[in-house]
């Protein structure tokens, strides 16, 4: 394989079947996509390539940055793709959760903007999402950025329909697979490979994998967000299920210890995903074997979106014991629905005469942009990361202090105030409904 240029090595991936000794399925056979073997890392290659190549000379021409909301695999391709044509790249993102990425972007010369997300928004004069704004600068006309437009652009899609998808079916020797499983971020990947699928057999069956609510699994919606989406159209998929990121991390392990495919989280969950969605399909088939009927072998193939490096610190944080170190004392993970439920609260009425009468500690978790654009007086801003990290060292407050929590919508609030009443704290409350209702109920905020 000789190349002029390194984009000419995006595609053309491996479809590699899974030893059935390692997923136990007896009668269909598993395939992974190895998304992950594209030169920059990911399946997001594809997209970025197809989505930037028309524009390039134009932003070439005029020196152009190339601009895109992502903070994972598509702004990693775009801002190598950016460098190789002397273009600057600019990454626009809520929150940059994983820091080997941001590392990597940091290196690659990428802008790095953060801006509050639509929970977090609260400045009452601007009532839309900074994100959609922004969105719609970028967009609109007279624009001078080469924006690449991965939520609504049909290029992202394209890129699938032009390339996975028909590849998939080649290496199957020309037939679709009766199942095809995939995580879903953008959509683009899932809807590009299952509309070429169809075209090919309409009995395709087409599984989308998002991360449980209030779970987090780096590039991939949670059920909650997937609604969002520009390009995400709930007739692609015949089921949308949920992973957690404890799924996920096992899936993950397996790929990588049992069948050397060195997938990161949402390969884990895309192999997890699959091989819990087909056991009971599975268990039927061996049933109808038994009874002396023909069976037919069913072939199912997912994606391995990319690969494991960049994890390593989400890894840790969750999985300690797999790097040798005592368990996570103190994690919000442990937990029972029980105890959340039970996690005290006040609502804002109530949280307006407690902070008059006895001056909680009032602690905000949100994002520091999020803060600084609007937040209860008096207020501190402790990062749920960092806040959690606090709370694994033990109580981060004095037992005298009361405590009052703070979040976007009075979740992620209640959690730490049931695990800080769990570990002896005697007064720390939940604000119910978050920052969002006290905002409704016409409490006062300042910005800082
Ligand atoms: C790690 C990872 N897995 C899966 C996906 C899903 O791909 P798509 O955006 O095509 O839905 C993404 C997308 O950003 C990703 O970064």
């Amino acid at each position: 394989m000789r190349y002029d240029s390194i984009t000419e090595a995006i595609g053309n991936t491996p479809l590699v079947r899974i030893d059935p000794a390692v997923h136990g399925l007896r009668h269909i056979d598993l395939y992974a996509k190895l998304e992950l073997l594209n030169p920059f890392g990911s399946v997001k290659d594809r997209a970025a390539w197809n989505m930037a190549r028309p524009g390039l000379p134009a932003a070439v021409a005029h020196g152009s940055q190339v601009v895109e909301l992502s903070s994972g695999n598509t702004a990693k391709a775009l801002a190598v793709i950016a460098g190789m044509h002397g273009l600057p790249f600019k990454s626009v993102t809520n929150r940059m959760r994983i820091p080997e990425i941001k590392d990597l972007l940091l290196l690659l010369g990428a802008d790095i903007e953060e801006l509050p997300g639509q929970s977090e928004c609260l400045d009452p004069t601007n009532t839309e999402d900074p994100l959609t704004l922004f969105h719609r600068e970028l967009t609109g006309p007279g624009s001078d950025y080469l924006h690449t437009d991965q939520y609504f652009n049909p290029r992202n899609t394209e890129a699938h329909t032009t390339g996975t998808g028909p590849e998939i079916v080649k290496d199957l020797d020309g037939r679709a697979p009766d199942w095809f499983i995939a995580c879903v971020g953008t959509a683009g990947s899932s809807t590009g490979v299952a509309r070429v699928l169809r075209e090919h057999d309409q009995r395709v069956r087409v599984v989308g994998l998002v991360a449980a609510k209030s779970d987090f699994i780096p590039g991939i919606r949670t059920l909650d967000e997937v609604h969002e989406v520009g390009l995400f159209d709930p007739a692609t998929y015949d089921t949308v299920a949920a992973v957690s990121s404890d799924e996920a991390i096992e899936g993950m392990l397996t790929l990588a210890r049992r069948c050397g495919i060195l997938a990161g989280p949402t390969g884990g969950a895309a192999y997890h995903g699959t091989v819990r969605h087909l056991r009971p399909l599975d268990d039927e088939l061996t049933e109808h074997h038994e009874a002396g009927e023909e069976v037919a072998r069913q072939s199912a193939v997912f994606i391995v979106c990319d690969r494991i490096e960049s994890y390593l610190s989400y890894t840790k944080r969750r999985r300690p014991d797999l790097f040798r170190q005592p368990p996570r004392r103190n994690a919000l993970a442990d937990l029972t629905d029980a105890e959340i439920a039970a996690a005290p609260a006040v609502d804002t009425q109530d949280a307006r005469k407690w902070i008059e009468r006895d001056r909680p500690l009032v602690v905000d978790l949100r994002s520091p942009f999020a803060y600084a654009a609007l937040h209860i007086e008096g207020a501190i801003n402790i990062v749920d990361e960092l806040f959690d990290e606090l709370v694994r060292g033990g109580l981060p407050f004095s037992t005298r202090q009361p405590v009052l929590l703070v979040c976007p919508v009075g979740e992620q609030s209640a959690r730490y105030a049931a695990l800080l009443t769990r570990m002896g704290h005697p007064d720390v409350r939940s604000l119910a409904g978050g920052v969002i209702a006290w905002r409704d109920a016409g409490a006062p905020l300042v910005r800082d």
